[in-house]
């Protein structure tokens, strides 16, 4: 649960007060982490590969600012890279979580509020017949993919290239300890491209289990799309011909996109659907959804983990979800991405510095054209970290329900900033 803010450290602005440099508390948490941790940071949350400047270790947040060690304030764009969608520290969320753990979190089985989550869950996404809980969202992908063989019999997954799915060997982006075997019966297709993806079907044909695709192609380091409504309508029309499992992974995207699962904007409705990131506002929590046809397979598999009937972080998403709805959270953060976006194109021309904006304005990609070495995106997210604003230079950036037109506006302000660093970058390179 959140911790209490220290007293008058709200009003701290958005000076950077300590550098993250050698004399840093960050610097001195990656010394010791170093000695203790293989490679001081797993995974792509490692700020090595970070713009200089980006802290690895933060101490609090709030709505939609954090603090790193060293008392640096930042408005946040990445939002825990996507699990934070009220805000930072949601006082209602946090009061429910509260109650839950007075009464006790990890129990025998699981608790009321388990049954309650499921009836919301069902209620809210449109092709949910029923729900299973996890923890990550490896879980749910994974337990999609097991299910979608179980119900079926078969063992062909169409997965599509560049896509993450989580770090399981079956999709893992990395092929550092991962067998052939593991990713056998993995053929993979473009996505959006539907002849790529009839091609990979007719490959699977007599064994397809399941096409499993992201709610839009949002890889990372690539401009994101949409999903084609054709190429959407083609993957429900071949697994039920074929009788497979379609399964959109929401891990990222899910009640950011539409609440009743982010394919409802393609008119086009899995089987299966997995869950995690946004749906308890940072507490570890995934779901499985599914439909009657699968409800067999979903019930047969053995399929457990030690903290999956925890009780906190569902008393957490159940106000999450409630209150997603009932402020309307994707209209409040789709205006506002519009306003961020609007406002970053106005500065590009202004500056004669080309981007691309690309995915969806709630998850916006911004990239420089022409920087394939990411020297302009990296100057650009380092001039606006120093004025307290945590963009990402490749990955697809966050905006929650806690942010404001003052948060855009000084976003925009560090954002000018950012610009007329690419610009001198430019000017040094023309000497
Ligand atoms: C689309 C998608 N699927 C699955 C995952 C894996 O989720 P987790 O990191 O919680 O295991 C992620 C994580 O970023 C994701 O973005």
């Amino acid at each position: 649960m959140c911790g209490i803010a220290a007293p008058g450290s709200l009003n701290a602005g958005y000076e950077r007060r300590v550098r993250v440099s050698e004399l840093s508390r960050n610097a001195a948490l990656v010394a010791r982490a170093r000695q203790v941790v293989p490679g001081a940071m797993w995974g792509h949350q490692d700020a090595a590969a970070l713009p200089p400047g980006y802290p690895q270790y933060f101490s609090r947040a709030e709505g939609c600012h954090l603090w790193d060690v060293d008392g640096n304030r930042y408005t946040d764009f990445m939002c825990s890279w996507g699990p934070i969608i009220l805000g930072h520290c949601h006082p209602a969320v946090e009061e429910a979580a509260r109650r839950q753990a007075e009464k006790g979190d990890c129990l025998n089985g699981p608790s009321e509020v388990m049954v309650e989550l499921a009836e919301l869950f069902v209620q809210t996404v449109a092709h949910a017949d029923w729900v299973q809980f996890k923890k990550n969202g490896n879980d749910a992908t994974t337990s999609a993919v097991t299910i979608a063989r179980a119900g079926t019999g078969r063992r062909k997954i169409l997965v599509a290239a560049g896509s993450y799915h989580g770090s399981a060997p079956w999709c893992s982006p990395s092929v550092l300890g991962v067998t052939a075997e593991d990713r056998a019966h993995i053929i993979t297709f473009t996505y959006n491209d539907s002849e790529s993806l009839a091609r990979a079907a007719e490959q699977a044909k007599g064994d397809l289990a399941g096409i499993i695709v992201t709610a839009f192609k949002h890889d990372l380091g690539i401009d994101q799309e949409m999903p084609r409504p054709e190429f959407a309508r083609l993957a429900r029309e071949i697994c039920d011909s074929e009788e497979a499992a379609l399964i959109v992974d929401d891990v990222r995207a899910g009640f950011r996109l539409h609440p009743a699962g982010s394919w409802e904007l393609v008119g086009v409705r899995p089987d299966l659907s997995s869950w995690s990131k946004a749906i308890s506002n940072g507490y570890a929590l995934a779901a499985l959804t599914g439909n009657d046809r699968f409800r067999q397979a979903a019930s047969s598999v053995f399929s457990t983990g030690s903290f999956w009937t925890a009780a906190v972080s569902m008393a957490a998403s159940v106000v999450t979800i409630r209150t997603l709805l009932d402020v309307d959270a994707v209209a409040h953060m789709a205006r506002l991405g519009t306003r961020l976006r609007d406002g970053l194109d106005g500065l590009s021309r202004a500056f004669g510095l080309p981007i691309s904006q690309t995915g969806p304005v709630q998850m916006p990609t911004v990239m420089f054209a022409d920087d394939p070495g990411r020297i302009k995106g990296f100057a650009f997210c380092a001039a606006a970290l120093a004025q307290g604003v945590y963009f990402h230079p490749t990955h697809n950036m966050f905006l929650s329900a806690a942010h404001t037109e003052n948060d855009i506006a000084h976003a925009l302000e560090a954002a000018e900033l950012g610009f007329r660093a690419v610009q001198q970058l430019h000017a040094l390179a023309a000497e």
